[in-house]
């Protein structure tokens, strides 16, 4: 079979590298793709929300399964656009149509969703532009902190957690007034949970699904999770404290009422379903869905699963998920990611990545690189995610930080504390 994978991060470079183990996988590119995956697959530079062109180069390579690494092209109608097209009827395509990408694409359509399926969440409450007096008479009947979220998508910047009424109405006015253009001219104000996050994964045809292994990101920059948000900084998978109880109660409660949703409304899924979740006194409550895999977490994700995840992709878009066996490690995987400097403000790029070839009992996921001359330099802030197994956390983590330490490029950061509060 003939696969195409859109993106160019190390999510991209973890699912060509797990593709590519495929017996069944022939030829095999990425677009736009990074150095990583041109060492295992053929890069194209396309822009995956370039849908003609797209369109034209699957017919040209004959690909059978598109797989969709980021949200824009879901949000955007990738699979709309293909499922619509006479010439592409054969293409099978991993993600969800427009309709159901709007659970991550709206926040108040997931709020909703959830309410519908009774899925538990924070309460809640949405207001659009004209709505600023009884926004701020929701704030004052709730207790601090104050969690402000923009409807659509915001680049990972339109959630503000405030500790002040004040400050928490003076953002609520800015945001319905623009402040991250149209993607908060709609607000999402809701109760704050205090727990710990965890991540869980789910490939559905849209009827049934198979469920990843649980990870745990870390999204701020600094040690002891302090700082500004970034797009990741490391993962972990298995997460030590999502225990067989709250495991059992995740599946029942969110994982299996969120698949019947996706029955029921008849969306048009195959792919990935991310449950963006968190234990409040033992029970799992939803954060955020997304309708695509999590980055860095599909770097300690995909090295776990043992079976053929191209098997399961395929089945999935056949609709025939309900025969497919996962087959799941018990080791560790971690990954630690090595970020430029400055990151996540402004961060110089072109820097030359060294030892790579020194690098042992690891796996490295490009994130933002590129080829120039033979050389592998830095192409953005997230530059490489060094992804290791082990029998325990311990000891999987030994090896990603002797990893990062072994490559070298000017300015190259990374925290030194992934997996401390496990
Ligand atoms: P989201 O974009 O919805 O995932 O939110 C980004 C981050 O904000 C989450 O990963 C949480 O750390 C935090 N967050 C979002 N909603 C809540 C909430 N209701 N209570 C506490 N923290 C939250
Ligand atoms: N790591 C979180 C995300 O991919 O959205």
């Amino acid at each position: 079979m003939n696969v195409l994978i859109l993106g160019g991060g190390g999510r991209e470079h973890a699912l060509a590298w797990k593709i590519k183990q495929s017996e069944n996988c022939e030829g095999l590119f990425v677009a736009p793709g990074n150095a990583g995956t041109a060492q295992i697959a053929q890069n194209i530079a396309l822009s995956p929300e370039d849908f003609p062109a797209l369109k034209q180069f699957c017919l040209k390579e004959n690909i059978q399964l598109v797989v969709v690494g980021p949200e824009a092209p879901l949000v955007a109608g990738i699979v709309d656009f293909f499922h619509q097209d006479e010439e592409l009827k054969e293409v099978g395509i991993i993600g969800p149509d427009k309709r159901a990408a709007a659970l991550e694409g709206s926040k108040k359509y997931a709020k909703e969703f959830m309410a519908k399926y009774e899925i538990p969440t924070a309460a809640y409450k949405s207001f659009n532009s004209d709505e600023l007096a009884e926004a701020e008479s929701f704030l004052e009947s709730l207790n601090p902190p104050y969690v402000l979220k923009a409807d659509g998508l915001a680049a990972g910047k339109g959630v503000l957690i405030l500790e002040d009424l004040a400050e928490a109405k003076a953002e609520t006015a800015a945001m319905l007034k623009g402040k991250f253009g149209e993607a908060s001219k709609t607000l999402v104000i809701e109760e704050f949970l205090g727990g710990l996050e965890y991540s869980v994964f789910a490939i559905t045809d849209g009827k049934n699904h198979l469920v990843l292994p649980v990870a745990k990101d870390y999204k701020r920059i600094g040690e002891g999770d302090t700082g500004l948000n970034t797009g990741g900084m490391g993962a972990v998978s298995p997460v030590s404290f999502v225990d067989d109880t709250l495991w059992q109660r995740t599946l029942e409660e969110v994982v299996e009422p969120t698949i019947k949703g996706l029955s029921e409304e008849n969306y048009d899924y195959a792919g990935f379903v991310f449950f963006g979740l968190i234990e409040v006194k033992g029970a799992p409550k939803v954060i955020e869905y997304n309708v695509r895999m999590g980055d860095p977490e599909t770097e300690v994700v995909l090295p776990r699963i043992k079976s053929d995840l191209l098997s399961h992709l395929w089945a999935a878009a056949e609709g025939n998920i309900a025969n497919e066996k996962i087959e799941i490690s018990s080791d560790f995987c971690t990954t630690v990611m090595a970020v430029s400097e400055g990151y996540p403000g402004s961060y110089p790029k072109g820097k030359e990545i060294t030892g790579l070839n020194n690098l042992s009992d690891c796996i490295p996921f490009h994130a933002g690189t590129k080829l120039a001359d033979g050389k592998v330099l830095s192409a953005g802030g997230r530059v490489i995610a060094l992804s290791a197994m082990g029998a325990n956390k311990e000891a999987a983590l030994a090896k990603s930080y002797a990893a990062v330490k072994t490559i070298c490029f000017e300015g190259i950061q990374y925290r030194n504390d992934i997996g401390f509060d496990l």
